[in-house]
């Protein structure tokens, strides 16, 4: 596995430090595109450089945390390439891994405890796509809208 990249709004602030930390202990190597504390800023602004570094390769994939995690996964959908997925239960990390081969997780911090976010984590980051030929048509059809 490469690099996993990290980033929060001031909502997600303190469940991104927390993931980041877990994370390194595993053993990963985790690059933070902040926010560096809880003041107030926008999710997009953090949303859009992780989103490129994945789409690039520089990064492996990206976790994006904010209070709902609907608008980092709105606004890392608007990179070519990124198929980010809202997660707040273990089925859909292991499912949108294995079926949508998705390369960014956003999680909700309002939303799930820190031990499932956790749980959502190690899922997505343990699950290998199928490669199966229908998910592989599938998937290439969202680029072709
Ligand atoms: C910030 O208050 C909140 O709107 C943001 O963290 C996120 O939930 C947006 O989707």
């Amino acid at each position: 596995m490469g690099k996993i990249a990290i980033g929060s709004d001031h909502g997600g602030f303190e469940l991104k430090q927390m993931l980041a930390e877990h994370l390194k202990k595993e053993g990963y190597e985790v690059v933070d595109f902040g926010c560096d504390s809880p003041a107030s800023c926008d999710y997009p602004d953090i949303a859009h450089p992780l989103a490129k570094a994945v789409a690039a390769g520089e990064c492996a994939c990206g976790i994006l945390v904010c209070g709902t995690g609907i608008g980092m996964c709105m606004a890392a959908n608007k990179e070519p390439g990124i198929r980010a997925a809202l997660c707040g239960d273990v089925y859909s990390a292991k499912l949108t891994r294995e079926h949508n081969d998705a390369n960014v997780l956003t999680l909700g911090a309002r939303v799930v405890g820190p031990g499932l976010a956790e749980m959502i984590v190690d899922t997505f980051l343990a699950t290998p796509f199928s490669g199966d030929e229908r998910h592989m048509r599938r998937i290439g059809k969202i680029e072709q809208r």
